[in-house]
């Protein structure tokens, strides 16, 4: 069997772990691997390279994907979608698409509509994806701010600053609550629960009152600055929306600071942890959990198992029907974020 894999959507680290375990237990088998080059793009202009021992050696520790990504939707393409399957059929007999809401959407669709051959496997340091307990890349991006966090924690205290810490997460704030809780964030906001700018500057207020002189607010890059009156203003970037219609969000940590600073009288300061996040090696967790999410997904390709995605759920490597997977984002519950919220202020 020719088993195609493709990496779509954003990067993260643990990409190359999946590639690796996919490769590895497909070869084993005597079946062949190729990647398909730029996630979608790569099926729509047949940019396909093969896979072998020598390709895979040495990239579990590899932040990245060696076979490239991209956020192409071959719907919104002029012929994509015809593009995308003939290139599959003159050189494919099954597909592992590994991406997040997006790149399994798509995969989703060419299940279901044109019976493609296809597993999915989660991926997004957002761990937004419901149908899955966590997708590998999130533990990295967590651990990353986390540290961070620590960072500021010392520069806040020494110069009696509030710092902003603006972080990834799309429309969900998975990463600012975990790595808020991890680092003792003084006050977390994400889009799920929208504290307004006033309550978030009493409890900074509250903080200084008792003698702590600096505070470390973590804000969710899609939370929307709320005000008591209920008005709300979601800040974005200067820049087209990409090819499954998001908006460029950033910049939210610097409207916020703004209001802190002239609404406290506080020295505020920001850091856009931006990129950084999705870069560098996997945690060993993200390493584990992405050999094993690899390995189920070869699994299904070898047993015929087609229109799934492989999840953990609890300990366990599951298998879900991929429409079911990509149906809703998996949203911040108010449980979370009370244990963050215990330490406000
Ligand atoms: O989905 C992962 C993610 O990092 C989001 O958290 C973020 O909003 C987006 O990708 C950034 O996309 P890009 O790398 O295309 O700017």
């Amino acid at each position: 069997m020719r088993v195609g894999v493709l990496t779509g959507g954003g990067d993260c680290p643990g990409l190359n772990a999946v590639i690796r375990a996919v490769t590895r237990r497909s070869l084993d088998r005597d079946h062949e691997v190729i990647g398909v080059v730029e996630g979608w793009r790569g099926l729509v202009e047949n940019r396909l390279r093969s896979l072998g021992r020598r390709e895979i050696s040495g990239i579990l520790p590899r932040g990245g994907t060696i076979i490239a990504t991209s956020r192409t939707n071959p719907y919104t393409l002029e012929g994509g979608v015809e593009r995308a399957l003939r290139t599959f059929g003159d050189n494919l007999d099954a597909l592992v698409a590994i991406g997040g809401e997006d790149t399994l959407g798509v995969a989703s669709r060419l299940n279901l509509e044109h019976s493609l051959p296809v597993v999915g496997v989660p991926k997004t340091i957002d761990n937004d994806l419901s149908g899955t307990d966590y997708t590998f890349g999130f533990d990295t991006a967590v651990a990353i701010c986390t540290e961070a966090i620590d960072r500021l924690h010392t520069t806040a205290e020494s110069h009696n600053r509030v710092m902003v810490v603006e972080v990834m997460g799309r429309h969900t704030g998975w990463i600012a609550v975990m790595s808020g809780i991890a680092g003792g964030a003084d006050v977390v906001l994400i889009p799920e629960q929208p504290l307004t700018v006033e309550d978030t500057c009493a409890e900074i207020q509250k903080r200084h009152r008792r003698g702590k002189d600096f505070s470390i607010v973590v804000v969710s890059e899609g939370y929307k600055l709320t005000y008591a009156s209920g008005e709300q203003l979601e800040v974005t970037q200067a820049a087209p929306r990409d090819q499954f219609g998001h908006v460029r969000l950033g910049g939210v940590g610097e409207s916020l600071a703004q209001e802190i600073e002239s609404r406290t009288g506080f020295e505020t300061r920001v850091t856009v942890l931006g990129h950084v996040q999705r870069g560098g090696t996997p945690t060993a967790r993200d390493r584990v959990l992405a050999t094993r999410f690899g390995l189920a997904a070869a699994d299904l390709v070898h047993e015929g198992r087609f229109g799934r995605m492989v999840a953990l759920r609890g300990d366990d490597i599951v298998d879900i029907a991929l429409e079911q997977a990509v149906a809703e984002l998996k949203r911040v519950p108010p449980g979370w974020y009370e244990v963050a919220k215990a330490f406000f202020g």
